[in-house]
């Protein structure tokens, strides 16, 4: 059995038993989304919690892994506050050789009319952006929010006294099986100075000049 089909097995018997690789269902963006956040896997920042270790794989409808996919994020802080004007619970990571992601976060405080949860846009390299919402399960205020979905509920691992927590989402997204091209730091499937303008923005972050000589020798149209 070739190693592509036997990782795929794998992830189908773990995360799918009994499921089809039925797509990720979309949820509304809402009004806080900023392009261009920087490349980061790590969103906590000292201080607040409860933690938040979430792992999950990304794979086509044909339940193949999708490697290099592109996973944006952004939610409020543990106070149920957007940042704005800037970065803080924001960023962006892409999947490995297996589909796999991993984001340490913080578990995102409510606000009014919401519960908590984590907004998503996944990208292969089909160019289909999936947008999306995370929720966490047995929160009373789920039954009066109106995007809640019990199919985007994380599932979860474990919570420690202190309320930290590890849980994991498995993407389910239209994809053909294309690769995002480098120097794509948006993702948008484009090369273009909206990639260098998100590697300025995040320059104290690990971008180098190599970073801008990748995006202008790889200029144009992904495909
Ligand atoms: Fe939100």
């Amino acid at each position: 059995m070739i190693p592509h089909l036997l990782a795929a097995l794998v992830l189908v018997g773990t995360a799918f038993a009994g499921d089809d690789c039925v797509l990720t269902r979309p949820d509304v963006e809402g009004p806080y989304w900023l392009d261009g956040s920087p490349e980061r896997s790590d969103l906590r920042i000292e201080g607040d919690g409860p933690l938040l270790d979430l792992v999950g794989t990304v794979v086509g409808d044909d339940c193949l892994p999708v490697s290099g996919a592109w996973i944006d994020i952004w939610h409020a802080d543990d106070e149920g506050d957007y940042d704005k004007g800037g970065w803080s619970y924001r960023g962006h990571l892409f999947t490995d050789a297996q589909g796999e992601w991993h984001l340490q976060t913080v578990v995102p405080g409510m606000y009014p009319g919401r519960t908590s949860h984590i907004h998503a846009k996944v990208r292969g390299g089909s160019g289909i952006t999936l947008t999306t919402q995370l929720y966490f399960p047995d929160l009373p205020e789920n039954e009066t929010d109106a995007f809640y979905h019990p199919d985007l509920e994380v599932l979860v691992r474990d919570v420690d006294v202190d309320g930290n927590m590890a849980a994991e989402f498995h993407f389910v997204i239209e994809d053909d099986g294309v690769e995002p091209c480098d120097g794509d730091i948006n993702g948008d499937s484009r090369v273009n100075v909206d990639d260098l303008l998100a590697i300025i923005a995040g320059w104290n972050d690990p971008y180098t000049v190599d970073d801008l000589l990748t995006v202008i020798a790889s200029w144009g149209e992904c495909d």
